[in-house]
């Protein structure tokens, strides 16, 4: 596919990130920006458009004149998953690392299990003197499906902590820091050894339900750590594999569906931590900057650094 030519109109749809257009805008006031919460964008500003900005897709049908979206966040699901954009839009995501903010939120989760961080702050509170041993990570088989930025800056942290990390990727290739790594299609062999089950992989056709009640059924008293998508898992298998054992406890950013419903059976357990999607925060300035990136590349003549890779699905 031609890289489109780029863009004089871009349309900036925003959650939280409400100074995203403003700080576009004042970088290149040569632009017409037009900012709107994503929800309420309707189908004459995506026929306004030439290029749009965000993380979630509008509710509007179809992408009007839009000819070049970039995703602000690292998994670009919402753009390729299940309704992927027309093949004549470029898609592009943020080169922002999130890597190290991740790898901390799962080393968080881990050390506030092994450290009995819940249980002592009950304890606190009913002012009791009850002493619970705290386990150690070190020497714990830790199992990381996703290699990639992400995945290898989760794996640094625990390594850091005397673990041993392994791997699964789809192709199986060795990477440092992974001590080891296997494929995707052996990770039902793997998860009977993990102690720590971190999942960090985008949602593509060929991940979805990858975690299934099967592979759920052979993890051997592991904790879950969902960093990447909620569709990654069968999440309605989830109480069982925790009441059945299979699963020792979990961590879970990521959801099917967000916000996670008040009726999910995940919010009441004890062995569930729930946080609502902010492992890895994308900020105003490095969502703008690689949206301006992007769009240098594009006024040079150049494809974009941070093109999507379309049958990868990231
Ligand atoms: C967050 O989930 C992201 O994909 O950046």
């Amino acid at each position: 596919m031609s890289a489109p030519r780029p863009p004089a109109r871009i349309l900036v749809g925003y959650q939280s990130l409400s100074q995203l257009g403003t700080y576009i805008a004042s970088r290149r006031p040569d632009l017409e920006v037009r900012a709107r919460k994503v929800a309420e964008i309707t189908k004459a500003d995506l026929d306004w458009a030439e290029a749009f900005v965000g993380f979630r897709r509008p509710p509007a049908n179809g992408t009007g004149n839009v000819r070049w979206v970039h995703c602000v966040g690292a998994g670009v699901d919402a753009f390729l998953f299940g309704d992927p954009l027309p093949d004549h839009v470029l898609l592009t995501r943020t080169s922002e690392h999130f890597g190290p903010q991740i790898a901390e939120y799962c080393v968080s989760r881990a050390l506030a299990w092994s450290q009995r961080i819940l249980e002592l702050a009950d304890e606190q509170r009913a002012r009791r003197w009850t002493p619970r041993h705290p386990d150690t990570l070190r020497g714990n088989r830790v199992v990381i499906v996703g290699t990639g930025e992400v995945g290898a800056a989760i794996a640094r942290a625990f390594d850091a902590l005397g673990c041993d990390v392994h791997g699964v990727s789809r192709g199986g290739a060795a990477r440092p820091p992974f001590h080891s790594v296997s494929t995707t299609s052996a990770l039902g062999d793997m998860v009977g050894e993990a102690r720590w089950l971190i999942l960090a992989i985008p949602l593509t056709a060929e991940t979805v339900r990858l975690v299934s009640r099967d592979v759920l059924a052979r993890c051997n008293g592991a904790f879950l750590i969902n960093v990447g998508r909620g569709a990654l898992v069968e999440e309605e298998a989830l109480p069982d594999a925790l009441d059945a054992g299979w699963l020792r406890g979990a961590a879970l950013d990521v959801f099917a569906t967000e916000p996670l419903p008040p009726d999910s059976p995940l919010w009441a357990r004890r062995d569930v931590l729930i946080s609502p999607h902010v492992a890895g925060l994308t900020t105003v300035e490095g969502a703008a900057e690689g949206f301006l990136e992007c769009l240098a590349q594009l006024e040079r003549g150049e494809r974009p650094r941070m093109t999507v890779d379309r049958i990868r699905g990231y």
